[in-house]
């Protein structure tokens, strides 16, 4: 079982929207995923609630809320249930939990979007992952059209040694809309641009988290 940790100390930049995404699409590709909400708000959890029981082009997943110091406890019930990819959503501005969260996990995905704001907030994040010393990556999220504000991004992030994923994930109505009953974009859009970038942005994960494994058995 591999674990992903969506992890910003910044509001809205897409944690959940995200982990809800790959999770449905880890299990559109064969994969048993879990999805564990650390945030009180608990979107995730509710959006796995939405899902249509019985429905097999977007069944319910494996979904529970949680607090981090239950983390280990999941992450066993988890092995021992043969869950594929576990993928952890956390809160904003929770930095205990946020760091409990990366550091139990293989790899931690960052969403930022393209902006200012989340620019400037990134340090912090940063330096709570860092301090984890487990591999991690930005995501740029909810980029607008065009290619100026996703450059600049990029080159304020890798200037403070920060990696960056080369897929964007551009701001797109249907990544919203495909939650409002519990689907993701490849369920309800699945020619769609949203999808495709979803598609590549679970490639890049899974590569992240295949380096993570990589090492660990050079390691051992
Ligand atoms: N790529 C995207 N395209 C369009 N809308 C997006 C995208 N990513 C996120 N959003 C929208 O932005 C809003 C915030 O996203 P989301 O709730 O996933 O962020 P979050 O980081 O989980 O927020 P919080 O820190 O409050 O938990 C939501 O309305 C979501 O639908
Ligand atoms: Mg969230």
């Amino acid at each position: 079982m591999l674990t992903l940790a969506l992890v910003s100390q910044k509001g809205g930049c897409g944690k959940t929207t995200l982990a809800v995404h790959l999770a449905a699409y880890a299990r559109q590709q064969g994969l048993h995923p879990a999805i564990v909400d650390l945030d009180q708000q608990a979107s995730a959890y509710k959006w796995n609630a939405r899902r249509a029981e019985g429905n097999e082009l977007s069944p319910k997943l494996d979904a529970t809320k949680a607090t981090a110091d239950k983390l280990e406890h999941l992450k066993n019930l988890g092995i021992e249930n043969g869950i594929d990819l576990l993928i952890l959503d956390t809160a904003p501005h929770a930095n205990r939990e946020a760091a409990l969260a990366a550091q139990s996990a293989d790899a931690v995905l960052i969403p930022c979007r393209p902006a200012t704001f989340d620019l400037d907030a990134m340090v912090s994040t940063l330096v709570i992952v860092r301090a984890t010393g487990k591999p991690a990556a930005i995501v740029l999220n909810a980029a607008r059209r065009g290619k100026r504000k996703v450059a600049e991004a990029r080159e304020a992030l890798e200037s403070i040694g920060a990696t960056v994923l080369q897929t964007v994930v551009h701001d797109w109505v249907a990544l919203e809309d495909a939650l409002v009953d519990g689907r993701a974009v490849h369920e309800y859009d699945p020619q769609g641009k949203a999808a495709e970038e979803v598609a590549l942005l679970y490639r890049d994960v899974t590569m992240l988290l295949a380096t993570t494994k990589q090492k660990e058995r050079a390691t051992v």
